[in-house]
């Protein structure tokens, strides 16, 4: 699908789209557009019970005789007020999956500059323009027989304002955050035999065409580190692991100390020697999500030269079973020198973390560290597939990280860490062990070894294993599949917070 720009206009063709406000209010271009239309946009809104112009709705009417339009869509943008922006990416993406359904080709989006809203013109285009292109995501390369009428038909998408030019030049920086989400899902909706950690070090290198600097680190470099515990983890695949380390520099002060993130990139996760049951094990393929993440993430940054200086570390590992893998009960030394009694070799995800972060804290030096990781299925009992979990060291990033979930409506619970949970990982053998107590708070004794690697850095942990994949795609800007849970999130905590 194309996203055009232009000033309003009736379209000759295809759908108009128009924004009718609250209490069936039209705005002055629809109430022009209807003087066009000879009054047949006022007379359907007034006819018509079920449309009132409230917030989130949408109708369809046949076009007015006389144009040869194929329809107008009623999109109803409720009090202007209220407008927001995930209201405009939500619309955008409801615009699309309508359009979709109706197996249309071609359509226009008015959008007024509306008295009394918060966003200006383009702000109100850019979302709605960001919003539609994440609506339209499809994964489909795989799919050689899809019958025509499953395929997507939407082709062109104008959207209309007054100062076009503004409009696109703000959206097409908007447009820089969806690329880099359609680089995530494409990461995550990818099998693992495609997608493995040599793969996908291919395509972090492709990142230097955008600006971005890239350091790999291979498995001799990793023994050299002493970094055992990710090294542990891959020992029972065919496939080599690696770190990936991104580098943005795009604070105007060059001295100016990066911030940090980092991604678990378990490209298969079998649970290894602790196998998983064969029932839904396919899922683990986007094991790598947190890395994915982090990937897409400096795609976004690079992309609409972001004035700060970002890292992005992933540890890339293939967790298989094998006469090669480590055992339960097999001890690893990290990185750090401390030791961690592997109890079960599923619990790999905070093995790899564990020498990443040190590694990342170590050898940057940062402001603070995030990492996002698919870590236990134990968060995604308790938030669902909502909210991710946020773990952190520190109230002032947690606090942040909370307030750009609620604007990215990529949303985050704060869950505790503290002495008590942080003694369940004891071990009697090692420094710790892989596991807690049982089931007993999964996700918090995870969180808590990780811990044990940030030393004093500000850390934050997000647990994202419930928002990875969708099963549904009930938010118009997520369709099912891989979300790009991640991107939107921290593309947001670095222009309002991080950027000088
Ligand atoms: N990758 C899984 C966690 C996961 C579960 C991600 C569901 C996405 C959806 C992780 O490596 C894992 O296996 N965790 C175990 C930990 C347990 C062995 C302590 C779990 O959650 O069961
Ligand atoms: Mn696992
Ligand atoms: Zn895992």
């Amino acid at each position: 699908m194309k996203i055009g720009y232009s000033e309003i206009s009736v379209p000759e063709t295809g759908t108009l789209i128009v924004g009718i406000l609250a209490e069936g209010k039209l705005t002055p271009t629809a109430k022009e557009i209807d003087g066009q239309m000879s009054g047949g946009l006022a007379r359907a809104v007034s006819a018509s019970v079920r449309f009132s112009g409230k917030k989130n709705s949408l109708m369809a009417l046949n076009a007015p005789t006389g144009l040869a339009l194929n329809r107008v869509l009623l999109v109803g943008l409720g009090k202007a007020g209220e407008i927001d922006t995930l209201q405009m990416q939500a619309l955008g993406g409801r615009v699309v999956g309508a359009l979709n359904k109706f197996g249309e080709t071609d359509a226009a989006l008015v959008l007024d500059a509306l008295e009394g809203c918060q966003l200006s013109n383009e702000q109100m285009v850019a979302e709605a323009a960001l919003g539609a292109r994440l609506g339209a995501y499809r994964f489909d390369k795989y799919r050689t027989t899809q019958k025509e009428e499953e395929k997507p038909t939407l082709e062109s998408l104008v959207c209309m304002s007054g100062g076009s030019a503004a409009a696109e030049a703000a959206a097409e920086v908007r447009q820089r955050v969806g690329d880099g989400v359609y680089l995530t899902r494409d990461l995550v909706s990818e099998p693992s035999n495609v997608k493995y950690p040599a793969a996908i070090v291919e395509d972090i290198k492709a990142l230097t065409a955008i600006g971005i600097e890239v350091d790999v680190l291979h498995k001799e470099r990793m023994r050299e580190l002493g970094m055992g515990a990710l090294l542990g983890v891959g020992l029972g695949s065919r496939r080599d692991s690696y770190i990936a380390v991104m580098r943005w520099n795009g604070s105007p002060n060059t001295d100016e100390p990066p911030v940090a993130f980092v991604g678990k990139g378990v490209t298969f996760d079998t649970g290894g020697i602790s196998i998983k049951p064969s029932g839904g094990m396919e899922e683990m393929k986007y094991d790598m999500a947190g890395a994915g993440a982090v990937i897409g993430l400096m795609k976004a940054l690079a992309g609409r030269k972001a004035r700060a200086n970002v890292i992005g570390v992933v540890g890339l590992v293939e967790n298989m079973p094998d006469g090669n893998a480590q055992r339960p009960g097999d001890v690893v030394t990290t990185m750090s020198g401390q030791t961690i009694e592997v109890i079960n070799t599923d619990a790999e995800g905070r093995l790899v973390l564990s020498d990443a972060l040190w590694y990342t804290q170590k050898t940057f030096k940062p402001k603070f560290m995030v990492d996002l990781a698919t870590l236990t299925g134990a968060i995604v009992v308790s938030l669902g597939t909502y909210q991710a979990g946020l773990f952190s060291n520190n109230d002032e990033l947690a606090e942040r990280l909370l307030a750009a979930g609620k604007a990215s409506s990529e949303e985050l619970w704060r869950m505790p860490l503290g002495k008590r949970y942080d003694k369940d990982i004891n071990s009697a053998i090692a420094d710790m062990k892989n596991v807690g107590k049982g089931r007993e708070a999964g996700s918090i004794t995870a969180a808590a070894l990780l811990e044990r690697f940030v030393g004093d850095t500000p850390w934050a942990h997000l647990d994202i294993a419930g928002m990875a994949w969708m099963k549904q795609g009930d938010d118009p800007t997520v369709p099912k599949g891989a979300s790009g849970y991640g991107v939107r999130l921290l593309d947001r905590l670095i222009a309002e917070y991080y950027e000088s």
